[in-house]
């Protein structure tokens, strides 16, 4: 049976707080990607995520709290970490920090790692959440492993939705792809994956050069893209024209014809781009066609980030 889509009031967000006090799984929307979350002090909740997900090796998670006083109590926030806190905090920022000794986090939410990945979301249903159960709470996307994430609560009721006991509906995700990871246990920055604040942001708050750099993790085998993010047609990545078969995922005003097109932004923004993507591509994701064309996407900004994704959805399965 699939789990209830709630409006974000206050009793249903009191629903839900209790349910996830119990040890449940509850998806909510933040400001970049649907989550599905538990008790992150929990390891039974945790790995009931991991499960749900269906996540073939104990990729750690990040945990989101309510504020960076709330991060205190469970990470060392370094200097480094509170610039950066207090500039992208609440957002789509995620800070890899040592762990606290008894910081209470469940060990498998870092994948048995002495590091947590930390953050602040701004969206008011996951900050009600927050507030209301008191947790720290762990939320991978909501998508099955592997899958694209969720912008909408129909993306997640559609794959998730036996799975939790609630969905939260925020409506449409703002920033549209998930949060910038970057990891502060070495004397430089160095970002593990790129996201919704970019490595030009960064760099201007820390008055440092910061290197984009691609989602990396201990279980993961150096130079090989993981096949992520994927839709069930192959991608035909930096396409300039459409062959027979080919639905478009187009950018920019002046896409080449096609049978059905979806522009993740005529007017070239890239945040309009980023917002889209997830969505378009399901959409374009039929059994009418045989693979998806997309458009060159510029390798700037928020770009960074959307071109990640693309690859990692284009990648060998
Ligand atoms: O936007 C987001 O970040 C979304 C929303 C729901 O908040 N969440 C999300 O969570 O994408 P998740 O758990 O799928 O992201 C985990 C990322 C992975 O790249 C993982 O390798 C990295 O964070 N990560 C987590 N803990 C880490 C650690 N201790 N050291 C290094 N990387 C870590
Ligand atoms: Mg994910």
């Amino acid at each position: 049976m699939s789990a209830p889509i709630l409006e974000p009031t206050a009793a249903n967000l009191a629903q839900a707080a209790t349910a996830l006090r119990e040890g449940k799984l509850v998806a909510f929307p933040t400001e970049t990607v649907y989550g599905l979350g538990g008790d992150a002090t929990s390891d039974r909740a945790v790995a009931a995520i991991y499960a749900a997900k269906g996540r073939p090796s104990f990729n750690p998670l990040i945990v989101h709290v309510a504020s960076l006083a709330a991060a205190g109590k469970l990470v060392e926030v370094t200097p480094l970490a509170e610039t950066l806190a207090r500039k992208f905090w609440p957002g789509a920022l995620t800070l890899v920090l040592p762990r606290k000794p008894h910081c209470g986090l469940s060990l498998l939410v870092s994948a048995g790692l002495d590091s947590a990945a930390i953050r602040v979301p701004a969206h008011p249903a996951a900050q009600g959440l927050l507030s209301m159960s008191g947790l720290p709470l762990a939320a991978p996307s909501a998508n099955p492993s592997g899958k694209m994430s969720p912008t909408r609560a129909e993306h997640v009721a559609a794959t998730l939705g036996d799975k939790v006991a609630a969905i939260i509906d925020g409506g449409p995700c703002e920033v549209g792809i998930e949060s910038t990871v970057v990891s502060l246990l070495n004397a430089t920055p160095k970002i593990l994956r790129p996201g919704g604040v970019t490595a030009e942001q960064l760099g201007e708050a820390l008055q440092m050069t910061i290197e984009a750099g691609s989602e990396t993790g201990p279980l993961r085998s150096p130079g090989q893209l993981e096949s992520h993010y994927a839709p069930i047609l192959p991608l035909r990545l930096n396409a300039d024209s459409v062959v027979a078969g080919e639905a478009l995922l187009a950018f920019g005003a002046k896409p080449p014809a096609a049978p059905l097109t979806l522009n993740l932004s005529s007017g070239g923004d890239l945040q309009e781009a980023a917002a889209n993507l997830f969505a378009m591509l399901r959409e374009l994701d039929r059994p009418d066609f045989t693979r998806i064309a997309v458009m060159p996407i510029p390798e700037t900004g928020l770009g960074v980030a959307i071109n990640d994704r693309l690859r990692r959805a284009a990648a060998p399965r």
